[in-house]
């Protein structure tokens, strides 16, 4: 019996501005809309592989080499909606194989660490759905591909995208208005680089989906967030990229980071994603900055421990002479810094 089968890799996107809440848990429709930056292919990414026969017996998933429950509600919403659409091209054209009656086996592999505040599930469902997608030769639109990958996990809608990524939020209640937009290419800005530094690869103790509904239900923060400062960032922040304004584009990011944060700690019990090595790349961030008179790196942080850091291809010396003096891993780069300016860099970090 014949085997069809489709792979696809997905990046991984890293919000510049967090989504953090839903309106609806079932469509998976936010609070916020959220902007995100995505990373190359060739850099943290899924790989994910498809097969469907009619002689399988039953849907299979293996995520990094381990059979996993598809059972979830958020995966058979995915799988659900894909398959209505298969079907609507076998209805019209009967030649084709029944590939919405038979089941599927899929093998994921992140090449990062998964669960760990590094978007996983965004580029996990983002490569599920486009997977299938394209085994099952859909005609939609990414865009409309993207509504289905919202379902998995919100931030997987925006990673169909290159680039510089919007998730609008919508209005409508059936979510159909909910999906992710492509506000520029990578090309529009290509000097733009992330750094990862993975300060705990550990699974967090609180995945997303939880520590969002903790949220929304305890933090008087959360309010002043979502209906003041993200609708205002949001329109400065689309601003900032399509003019290349790397000094507002940082200081947003780093203030929606360190914003959505403190709703976390706001959360009753708190929630606690950022470590004292996390805190610490913070600081020298702003050291770093001040320390060149002009806003050359952002942090940002999602869900986890572990920073991305953005800057220009054109600070990278200069941004890496202090993260491996920092963290003793001088891999030759040549810090050029003054005994002086050093003394003072060593006093400041030794507190
Ligand atoms: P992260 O910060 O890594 O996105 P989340 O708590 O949002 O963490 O989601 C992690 C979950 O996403 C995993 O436990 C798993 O269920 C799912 N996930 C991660 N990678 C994949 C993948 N490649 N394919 C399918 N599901 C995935
Ligand atoms: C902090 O998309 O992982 O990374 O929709 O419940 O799967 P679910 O949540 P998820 O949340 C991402 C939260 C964030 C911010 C962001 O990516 O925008
Ligand atoms: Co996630």
């Amino acid at each position: 019996m014949s085997v069809y089968v489709a792979s696809t890799t997905a990046p991984v996107n890293i919000a510049t501005l967090k989504y953090w809440g839903k309106r609806d848990k079932n469509l998976n429709l936010p609070t916020n809309s959220s902007i995100s930056v995505t990373l190359a292919q060739q850099d943290l990414r899924t790989l994910t592989s498809v097969a469907t026969s009619e002689s399988f017996p039953e849907d299979k998933l293996w995520l990094n080499g381990k059979e996993e429950s598809l059972q979830s509600e958020r995966t058979q919403h995915c799988l659900q909606d894909l398959r209505d659409l298969r079907k609507q091209l076998e209805a019209a054209d009967p030649s084709l194989p029944r590939f919405s009656q038979w089941k599927l086996r899929i093998v994921s592999e992140n090449n990062f660490p998964t669960a760990a505040g590094l978007a996983s599930s965004a580029a996990g469902f983002a490569a599920l759905v486009v997977a299938i997608a394209k085994l099952y030769q859909l005609p939609q639109s990414y865009s409309d591909i993207s509504k289905i990958a919202r379902k998995g996990s919100g931030s997987a809608c925006r990673s169909l995208f290159g680039g510089y990524v919007a998730w609008e939020m919508g209005s409508n209640p059936d979510g159909s208005d909910s999906k992710a937009v492509e506000i520029a290419p990578m090309e529009h800005w290509p000097q733009m680089k992330a750094a990862v530094l993975v300060a705990c690869a550990d699974k967090k103790d609180t995945p997303s989906t939880s520590g969002m509904q903790q949220t929304v239900a305890t933090s008087d923060l959360f309010q002043e967030r979502i209906n003041v400062v993200v609708p205002k960032r949001f329109e400065e922040m689309k601003q900032a990229i399509l003019n290349k304004d790397f000094a507002l584009f940082a200081e947003l990011t780093m203030k929606d980071s360190n914003s959505f944060h403190a709703t976390c700690l706001d959360s009753f019990p708190p929630i606690f994603y950022m470590n004292d090595t996390s805190r610490k790349i913070v600081k020298l961030c702003h050291f770093i900055n001040a320390f060149y008179g002009e806003t050359i790196v952002a942090y940002t942080y999602d869900a986890g421990p572990n920073a991305v850091l953005y800057y220009l291809q054109e600070n990278e010396e200069k941004l890496f002479a202090f993260i491996y003096k920092v963290f003793q891993n001088n891999q030759g780069w040549d810090s050029k810094f003054s005994a002086k300016e050093l003394a003072k860099f060593s006093e400041y970090f030794s507190t």
